[in-house]
């Protein structure tokens, strides 16, 4: 079992892949990415439709685009008993949060840092069915599951690209038609930040896994840095006169450059790396609960001793760490930032790197107290967690 990262897609290398494609232009990859069945049954799919943790919509196309109707979960039973006899789409996001052969499937998408993997959403969509012409403000892969789908790629848009007047999707007004492909079960269609695509579904049953990664918006970046470390910045301390203006009306460029140096002294290495880790690592569901049965020193050593199963990190954990000068690491784990001494770090970079460590091959890993420590820790706050496989 391994979760190791894809070294092709398709015919192409990740390398080539990253070098010609990747943020710059789309690209329909056949047979992109090989996968034996369905990640998951569309009764499945429906079922976590209704759990009040999942999001979800559902997406009518009855008559007129404005006429489309979206019934935002957690849906019901009565929501998938309705008889239509018009096209509809299901789309649940972040089943990797709670689908373990879903969450495999989205390492493989590492070939990229972790941070920047998101999500996989899954829609399933009646023949004619499909979400409307649209762009995405982040990287995706829309890769076909079962069925088939028509796809258009039109435009790149920006922020004031004319949109239909509609209160719960955000269709776009025109769609310029550039390229057109039908996809078939592993084919994958890589679209780029802002490109306008609309995707029709061909078949009765038609499942599309979306492979969504992370780019926080500048202003993101601005407030959630601010915001985190106003946390620990003393309310005494105050701006300084740093000289006046002539005129009382003027602000000087004197203050102005004050204010600059206090917020440029901000602006370390360490300062940085803390807030991004917590930032980036934040949970997607904060209320999920995960918390795994409690396991103590003793239990540990004779799992390793047993050398059976994997030791797995949870589903919808996210990990990240930054090197230290000592030789130790921080490792951020849901937003919250560990230190890790330097006889912890081999074990955390594999358990980070890797998301799947085979309990057999743990043992050198966790020879020091300070590493068995650290698993112990992350196992009982329910972020990684033992298995079969
Ligand atoms: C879909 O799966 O129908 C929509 C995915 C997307 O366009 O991002
Ligand atoms: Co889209």
């Amino acid at each position: 079992m391994t979760m190791a990262p894809l070294t092709h897609l398709g015919e192409l290398t990740v390398g080539e892949f990253l070098a010609d494609y990747w943020q710059q232009k789309p690209v329909c990859i056949r047979k992109g990415i090989a996968f034996q069945e369905a990640l998951i049954a569309v009764d499945e799919l429906a079922g976590l439709a209704l759990e009040p943790e999942v999001e979800s919509r559902l997406i009518e196309n009855r008559g007129d685009l404005k006429d489309w109707q979206v019934i935002h979960g957690p849906l019901t039973e009565d929501d998938f008993n309705k008889e239509r006899d018009f096209p509809w789409t299901l789309l649940v996001q972040g089943v990797d949060c709670f689908v373990p052969e879903v969450h495999d499937f989205l390492a493989k998408f590492r070939f990229l840092p972790s941070w920047r993997v998101d999500d996989l959403m899954i829609s399933y969509a009646t023949k004619g069915a499909g979400v409307g012409a649209h762009y995405d403000r982040y990287d995706v892969f829309l890769i076909q599951g079962e069925g088939q789908r028509q796809w258009q790629i039109g435009q790149t848009c920006n922020e004031n690209s004319a949109l239909m007047a509609h209160d719960h999707l955000s269709l776009l007004a025109d769609f310029e038609l550039s390229e057109e492909f039908i996809l078939n079960p592993g084919d994958m269609l890589y679209i780029p930040p802002l490109l306008a695509h609309k995707g029709v579904a061909m078949s009765d049953v038609c499942v599309t896994y979306s492979v969504g990664f992370r780019s926080p918006s500048h202003g993101d970046v601005l407030t959630t840095f601010a915001d985190e470390r106003s946390m620990d910045i003393s309310a005494d301390l105050r701006i300084k006169d740093h000289g006046f203006a002539a005129n009382s009306g003027e602000i000087s460029a004197a203050d102005v450059e004050g204010l600059m140096q206090l917020m440029r002294d901000q602006i370390t290495p360490e300062n940085v790396a803390q807030w991004f880790g917590k930032h980036s690592t934040e949970a997607k569901h904060p209320g999920l609960d995960m918390a795994e049965e409690a396991m103590d020193l003793a239990e540990l050593d004779s799992i390793i001793n047993d050398a059976y199963g994997v030791l797995r990190v949870s589903e919808g954990v996210r990990l990240a760490y930054t090197w230290q000068g000592d030789g130790g690491l921080t490792l951020f784990v849901q937003g919250d930032a560990l230190p890790c001494p330097p006889d912890a770090t081999a074990f955390v970079e594999a358990i980070a790197n890797q998301w799947l460590i085979a309990v057999d091959e743990l043992d050198p890993l966790v020879k020091k107290d300070a590493a068995k420590a650290m698993l112990l820790i992350l196992h009982n706050q329910g972020y990684l967690y033992f298995a079969d496989e």
